[in-house]
């Protein structure tokens, strides 16, 4: 791994100065300086005039363009420019572009219009890669390579006959030979057996339900054929160019198909782009459950925010604009929970294509805009910030992810449509949220000893190494919770036999014998007041304790909510939907008997969370409520605050992060003052 230098914390945002004149780049420069930008990401879609035929490359423009940033003291994170190729190159090569699993050829004319195991856009985007990479290595401005862009957002799954091809080669790679994978597939059902490689092919649209472990592994190849580009490209900057590598990962509940926690190690340092669903109907607890798992992703450590928004995208059916004051809250959060910069999708909002009317930091109304005050404020903020750089995020919780139990659990043909993935995870990690308890989002095999309590959330598809590392969390003191439909599949997405949930069965103490989804709205009472949906089970206590049962439904009676002594930790198990307060019920129970506690208590709304470095911690505090809070902490505030001693008060809207010190005895307050306004 490459170390990634510099100081304080990064600010800025993709720029396209080939979007504008150059007469507007010295304005941009100028501007960029006035916010505190300070680093930007350039070239990201600039193929088709970096190399306007094969092999004719024109960079006097991006010369020019890094000189000037350069001059004005602004890094530059450089794209690989092979996010979107050319028009030629599906002009010259049409087997270049994807395909749809009914066969519709998905054309040039958007962006990403590629076959991931395209050999011929390998080819191409590597030469590429390697006339970028020679030509700017040395270049002074060049802190940070940027692979690409978002990769498989658009092109994750092709079906054409290229990809059919490399199909069969991972197949072959994982399987060794046909009598395995049958086995594996389970394809003696439905007269699916296959005797030759040749017979198989993606799950291309079929009659009814296609071969659900053929769908999964479709899913897995998916991702890693995304991956292999990342790979391609990372291996030849390495040898190249001395700059740390990255792409920006999109990590959030709405990004299913890339299996993010397996290309961690591919790059020198995790990015992530986020963007606020205005529908969300909280979505600053969604964006910090993103910030969480990224953090997760990056193994703990620092990452980098490489996009979000100053305010409206253009790609919701109704693109809510942001409030004064919500982009600085947004912003910060995703520094409360690790990030170490922080950039947005775009510098300048352009004037022509589709994302004409996505937000900017320089918006289209120019400067003198709120839009432009706010990161303007923001820059100042970060640059306050620069001691929190490289410290750690505090959390006593882990939350189990796996993208591999997503893809698995939301397969079709299972018990009911109302079982999806991150259904529970977001209720679990919004109910620690109001706890103001802060969680890493990690993968099954990540080290559990550190966390005080682990949630398991619907990990329907669970190997065996990883259930075995849950119990010996548990059994050596840890808690954990497991929700319902977990453990029920191996990594074949074959049933755990015996009685449900499957892998989880001993740790539990409990063994399901049927399951009974719930018709859609109907809701069924528990004998301790709460109340649930989507999801029943006929369930039987076999060594667990019952803490609530059903008082009606079709189970009336049944145990709904266990807890299992096991060594000196205990195992709990919640096998329905419960409400909102339930929840919040439920998780306060764990965290007591976990002994977890948020940093420091805070009103509803207020989200706070520590950062730790080896000497000194940061505490953020995040007020998205309308009204004053106060929370106990003894330090200095940096955003202008200054000391405050034993309270500090967040005017609402407001962010302080105090450098903490031992609490003295004197009460007073002290805030950073300003309201947010429209002016
Ligand atoms: C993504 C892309 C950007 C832009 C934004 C718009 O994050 O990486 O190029 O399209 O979305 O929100």
């Amino acid at each position: 791994m490459r170390n990634w230098h510099g100081e304080g914390i990064w600010y800025g945002a993709d720029y396209n100065p080939e979007q504008w004149p150059e007469e507007t780049w010295a304005e941009d420069v100028a501007l960029m300086s006035r916010a505190g930008v300070n680093l930007v990401s350039v070239g990201i879609f600039s193929w088709a005039l970096l190399e306007p035929a094969p092999g004719r490359y024109e960079f006097d423009w991006l010369d020019r363009a890094l000189d000037l940033l350069h001059a004005g003291g602004i890094d530059v994170d450089l794209a690989t420019a092979t996010a979107s190729p050319p028009p030629w190159l599906a002009h010259r090569h049409a087997e270049t572009l994807p395909r749809r699993a009914d066969g519709t050829i998905l054309w040039p004319g958007g962006r990403q219009a590629y076959c991931p195991s395209s050999p011929i856009f390998r080819e191409r985007s590597l030469a590429l890669v390697e006339a970028v990479a020679g030509r700017y290595a040395d270049h002074p401005a060049v802190v940070m390579w940027h692979v690409s862009n978002e990769l498989g957002c658009h092109n994750v799954h092709c079906y054409c006959d290229v990809s059919a091809e490399a199909f069969r080669r991972w197949l072959r790679e994982r399987y060794g030979d046909l009598d395995t994978l049958n086995a594996a597939w389970g394809t003696t059902f439905w007269s699916q057996r296959y005797h030759d490689w040749a017979e198989i092919n993606p799950p291309r649209s079929a009659p009814t339900f296609a071969n659900p472990t053929q769908q999964l592994d479709f899913l897995r190849f998916s991702s890693d054929e995304q991956r292999a580009q990342l790979r391609a490209e990372r291996e030849l900057l390495t040898r190249l160019a001395p700059q740390p590598v990255t792409t920006n990962f999109m990590i959030g509940t709405g990004i299913k198909y890339m299996d993010y926690h397996s290309w961690a190690s591919d790059v020198d340092l995790v990015a992530n782009d986020h963007y606020l669903v205005a529908a969300h109907p909280r979505p600053h607890v969604e964006l910090a459950l993103a910030a969480d798992h990224t953090r997760g992703v990056a193994g703990g450590g620092p990452w980098l925010l490489m996009e979000h928004s100053t305010s409206a995208v253009n790609w919701q059916p109704r693109n809510v604009a942001k409030t004064p004051g919500q982009l600085r809250r947004n912003s910060l959060a995703h520094v409360a929970r690790g990030a170490d910069g922080v950039l947005f999708f775009q510098w300048r909002a352009s004037r022509a294509g589709a994302e004409k009317f996505h937000s900017a930091l320089v918006p289209h109304a120019g400067s003198e805009t709120k839009v432009f005050g706010e990161v303007c404020r923001l820059g100042a903020d970060l640059k306050a910030l620069a001691e929190v750089r490289g410290s750690r995020v505090e959390a006593d919780v882990a939350i189990l992810f796996d993208y591999e139990a997503w893809w698995g659990v939301e397969l079709d043909s299972h018990p009911s449509v109302d079982v999806t993935y991150v259904d529970r995870l977001a209720a679990l990690h919004g109910a620690l949220w109001r706890a103001g308890v802060t969680a890493d989002v990690v993968h099954p095999s990540a080290d559990l000893s550190r966390y005080r309590l682990v949630l398991v959330p619907t990990l329907y598809l669970v190997r065996d190494a990883h259930a075995a590392a849950l119990r010996r969390y548990v059994a050596a003191g840890g808690t954990a919770l497991v929700t319902y439909f977990s453990g029920i599949v191996d990594e074949h997405d074959h049933i755990r036999l015996g009685g449900y949930p499957g892998a989880f069965r001993d740790l539990l103490g409990v063994r399901t014998e049927e399951f009974f989804p719930l018709p859609a709205d109907e809701r069924v009472h528990l004998d301790d007041g709460a109340t649930a949906d989507v999801w029943t089970e006929w369930l039987h206590a076999e060594g667990a304790e019952v803490l609530s049962s059903y008082a009606d439904g079709p189970l009336s009676g049944v145990p709904a909510l266990t807890r299992h002594a096991v060594g000196v930790g205990a195992a709990w198990y919640v096998g329905t939907r419960l409400d909102e307060a339930a929840t919040d019920r439920l998780v306060a129970r764990l965290l007591t008997e976990a002994g977890v506690r948020p940093p420091v208590p805070a009103p509803a709304g207020v989200e706070v969370v520590r950062r730790r470095s080896a000497d000194r911690s940061w505490l953020f505090v995040i007020n998205h409520t309308d009204a004053e809070a106060r929370v106990a902490v003894t330090g200095t505030e940096l955003l202008g605050g200054g000391r405050c001693v034993s309270e500090l008060v967040v005017p609402a809207g407001e962010v302080a992060v105090v450098r903490e010190e031992p609490a003295k005895e004197v009460r007073c307050s002290s805030s950073n003052g300003r309201t947010p306004s429209w002016s």
